[in-house]
């Protein structure tokens, strides 16, 4: 259950796939890292997070909060884009856990992935269906959260799976597309929106702490687990509420990591992949800073909406019109939400079944289109039927444990492989380990900590239901497992090659 890839079985198993296997097609350069890691990082967090974050918890100090999630963040970036530049795979996280911490871990976390992208697709596709719904007065039978089938969200769910079978060439167009028109509404928001800020809403800047409104307070399982455990009161703003709503806006950066999964179709993942990670989330942060700003400087924090705050806001100032133009780019930012997350998963798919932890002809790299098809119908299907039929809202926190863990993992293992792998080559070294990556994994374990006990505890569910799919069948299937072979290509192998080292056991 412990059993370790070789990190340089990993580096080259794209290399030997044979002739009768289709590889993914190495394309994508960092300024298409950065389009796609914009295209799953801004989407309805600095849509909606703002206005909850700075009216219940932080006022103003929500642009601290926005501080600290992106210095976490950031932190995480810099230990993925060490073993992204070194090991890049489709499977991201998941092979980097396999080369250190052994084949168990590493199914944790692609399981956990596959929670965190398939629940994050199928949530933002019923956000992308309400926004429809209400803008253009759609049905209710079949749009928003009060229908009983909810097409909107299969039908845009289905129509980016397609996009995303197609082709990652492709993917990546409509990608392009529809981050330039959100981060230029971002942009439209700062630059307009700074001739209407007054300083007087800014102040104070962190309002004093109190008891946390009846209503938001939170008790059995809807408490934070650190408030479950140290059985604290509950208060809103002061500094207490700023590192508050630092755990609720992290979401807003969820989602970068998935450029790691893109690591075998990269034409230069030494030099690219930091740059794609590292440049997301500098430029992710940079937005998300300003946009606060101005808004809280528009409206009072205690005026401020809830649902729609950036738009409000242009209401509240008398420019209704900009409000459309905003709905617009909501809508377009879910959308690559929804396609760079079911890309994301049809990576890790692949990656597990040429390990054999899924049956190996579920991932085959389909000839015509240099994607993983198959899985990528298969994991459409499931955000699809999810998004249809689940009311997901409660769901969402989830989306941020799932990244959190990820990224705890992520951060361990590169202090780990510093130790037990120095000679591998890095292109890219994250500083200050291991200091760095274990500020970085308390502050992951500390963000954990301010999400709901009931989160934690769906998680672990999870967690279960997908150790008893690989007792059941990944245990045994494993390239690695005795008998079977050694893990190079894709497919299976029964015996090594000359020269390579097999594989540990
Ligand atoms: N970071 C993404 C969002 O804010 C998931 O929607």
């Amino acid at each position: 259950m412990v059993r370790t890839k070789d990190v340089e079985t990993v580096i080259h198993q794209g290399d030997d796939l044979g002739e009768e296997h289709a590889g993914l097609s190495r394309t994508l350069t960092a300024k298409d890292l950065m389009g796609f890691g914009i295209g799953i990082v801004i989407g309805t967090g600095i849509f909606t997070l703002t206005g909850t974050g700075a009216k219940n918890y932080a006022g103003p100090g929500i642009v601290l909060s926005f501080v600290i999630a992106g210095f976490v963040s950031l932190l995480a970036a810099l230990c993925y884009a060490e073993l992204a530049a070194a090991v890049p795979t489709a499977g991201s996280s998941y092979t980097y856990a396999y080369t250190t911490i052994g084949e168990i871990f590493a199914w944790i976390i692609a399981w956990d992935l596959i929670l965190e992208f398939a629940l994050g697709a199928a949530v933002v596709a019923r956000g992308w269906s309400g926004y429809l719904q209400e803008a253009f007065d759609l049905p209710t039978q079949f749009f928003g959260e009060e229908s009983s089938i909810n097409l909107g969200a299969l039908g845009i769910a289905l129509v980016l799976g397609i996009v995303a079978a197609v082709g990652i060439k492709e993917s990546k167009w409509v990608t392009n597309a529809l981050v330039a028109i959100k981060v230029s509404v971002c942009i439209f928001v700062v630059v307009v929106g700074i001739f209407f800020v007054k300083l007087a809403n800014l102040a104070p800047f962190i309002p004093p702490a109190q008891p946390m409104r009846e209503d938001l307070r939170t008790s059995g399982l809807e408490q934070p687990f650190w408030q479950w455990v140290t059985g604290a009161t509950p208060t809103a703003f002061g500094v207490t509420g700023v590192f508050v709503a630092a755990a609720i806006v992290f979401f807003a950066y969820s989602g970068f990591e998935a450029v790691a999964n893109l690591g075998e179709e990269t034409k230069d993942p030494a030099k690219d992949m930091p740059r794609g990670l590292i440049g997301t989330l500098l430029i992710c942060t940079v937005l998300y800073l300003a946009v606060c700003l101005v808004i809280t400087g528009m409206v009072k924090y205690t005026n401020i909406s809830e649902g729609a705050p950036i738009s409000d806001a242009f209401d509240q100032v008398g420019m209704g019109w900009a409000s459309v133009l905003i709905g617009i780019a909501a809508v377009a930012g879910l959308s690559s939400v929804i396609l760079v997350d079911i890309i994301a998963m049809g990576r890790i798919g692949y990656a597990l079944c040429r390990d054999g932890l899924l049956p190996a002809s579920v991932g085959k790299v389909s000839e015509r289109f240099h994607t993983p098809l198959r899985i990528t119908i298969a994991t459409t299907a499931v955000v699809c039927v999810l998004a249809a039929f689940v009311p997901l809202h409660t769901l969402a926190e989830m989306v941020s444990i799932g990244t959190l863990f990820a990224f705890l993992v992520v951060s361990i293992a590169v202090a780990v492989l510093r130790r037990t792998n120095p000679r591998m080559k890095r292109p890219f070294r994250t500083p200050w380990v291991p200091a760095l990556p274990i500020v970085s994994a308390l502050a992951c374990l500390g963000l954990m900590a301010s999400l709901a006990v009931g989160t934690w505890l769906r998680f672990l569910v999870w967690l279960g239901i997908g150790l008893i799919v690989y007792f059941a069948y990944g245990k045994s299937h494993s390239n690695l497992a005795p008998g079977n072979l050694v893990a190079t290509g894709y497919g299976r192998r029964t015996e090594p090659p000359d020269g390579e080292t097999p594989a540990r056991d």
